[in-house]
């Protein structure tokens, strides 16, 4: 199904730039400090200081959690000035509050739009078996055949050799099995400590050097890449992985489908959709913030869905 509602001709993105990049200098405060829960609360009130101000009605669908849990950003919440387009929003104020907190390359803030009931909410799944690549090889790869056989198919899309090709993987033992496969192929593997968001983008943005991003990570990381995927040209194809008995529990009373294969239009249903990123510790994709005498300096992707248009966007804050 695809949902087609009158979204407004104006960019958002360029509106919505400024909230990732709030958020991205207030955590950027808290590199490397050992703190990634006070990295993450200064980047959680900076955005929802900031998102207030655009002009939507929105409603936050993948978030920092359910209410008691979360105080802010909570999913279900409504934000914007509530003078615009009815949409869904999905946060990652932080993607990497390990990385922030340790001074790793990788964290960004991220904030995905979409028309109202566009991003799909899958409550109670935390992890997601993901398979994303660029707009190249979109129409080859499939998650149900296997790594090797994905990677050989990249290739041929991009008219590369298999030796030449680079799946970024987060390194975690239960991708033991996955980076056998990979190397069995013949594949370069990069893997990442955290911070899948940012390295799914990567597999649609040339120069970056990484060309398929492979395995199990956050489910609500994998409804904003499935956003950013829409706007960038890419593919996201996921299925529900939990991780213990718990949680498996959990995903089938809420009546999800563990056979399921979600596609990108299954995550996101429009194309309408407006993105935007910005870097807190450096990385391929984007470079962290700068603190300079004067302020900062931050560096943001922004995408608009229909148009395609990708922007990047080096911003000078003044602190004074
Ligand atoms: P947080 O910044 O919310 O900690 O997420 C980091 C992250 O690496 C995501 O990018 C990824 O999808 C997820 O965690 C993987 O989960 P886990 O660390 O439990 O393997």
């Amino acid at each position: 199904m695809s949902v087609e509602i009158n979204f407004p001709d104006r960019n958002l993105a360029l509106e919505l730039v400024r909230v990732t990049e709030t958020a991205a200098v207030a955590a950027s405060a808290w590199v490397g400090r050992g703190d990634k829960e006070a990295a993450d609360d200064a980047a959680v009130k900076a955005m929802r200081k900031m998102i207030n101000t655009v002009d939507m009605s929105g409603v936050i669908v993948i978030g920092e959690g359910e209410k008691d849990k979360a105080p802010m950003l909570h999913n279900g919440e409504e934000v914007g000035n509530g003078n615009g387009p009815a949409c869904d929003v999905a946060v990652d104020p932080i993607d990497g509050t390990t990385l922030t907190s340790n001074g790793l390359n990788g964290a960004v803030s991220v904030i995905a739009l979409a028309p109202r009931e566009s991003m799909l909410n899958l409550k109670g799944a935390y992890y997601m078996n993901k398979i994303v690549t660029g707009p190249e090889a979109a129409s080859v790869i499939d998650i149900s055949v296997p790594a090797g056989e994905n990677v050989r198919r990249v290739a041929k899309a991009k008219g590369l050799d298999v030796s030449e090709i680079t799946v970024v993987v987060l390194d975690r033992p239960r991708h033991d099995e996955l980076l056998k496969e990979l190397r069995k192929a013949g594949a370069r593997i990069r893997l990442i400590r955290d911070g899948d968001v940012a390295a799914a983008i990567e597999t649609a943005r040339a120069g970056t050097g990484i060309d398929i991003l492979m395995g199990i990570g956050g489910t609500p990381e994998g409804v904003v890449t499935a956003a950013a995927m829409r706007a960038l040209g890419g593919v996201i194809q996921g299925q529900l992985m939990p991780q213990n008995e718990k949680e498996r529990a959990a995903v089938k009373e809420a009546g999800h489908d563990l056979s399921k294969i979600y596609l990108t239009n299954d995550l996101v249903a429009s194309d309408d959709v407006f993105f935007s990123a910005t870097g807190i510790t450096d990385g391929e994709l984007l470079r962290g913030v700068r603190h300079t005498a004067f302020g900062a300096i931050s560096h943001s992707l922004v995408v608009r869905g229909r148009s395609k248009t990708v922007r990047i966007i080096e911003t000078e804050h003044r602190f004074s």
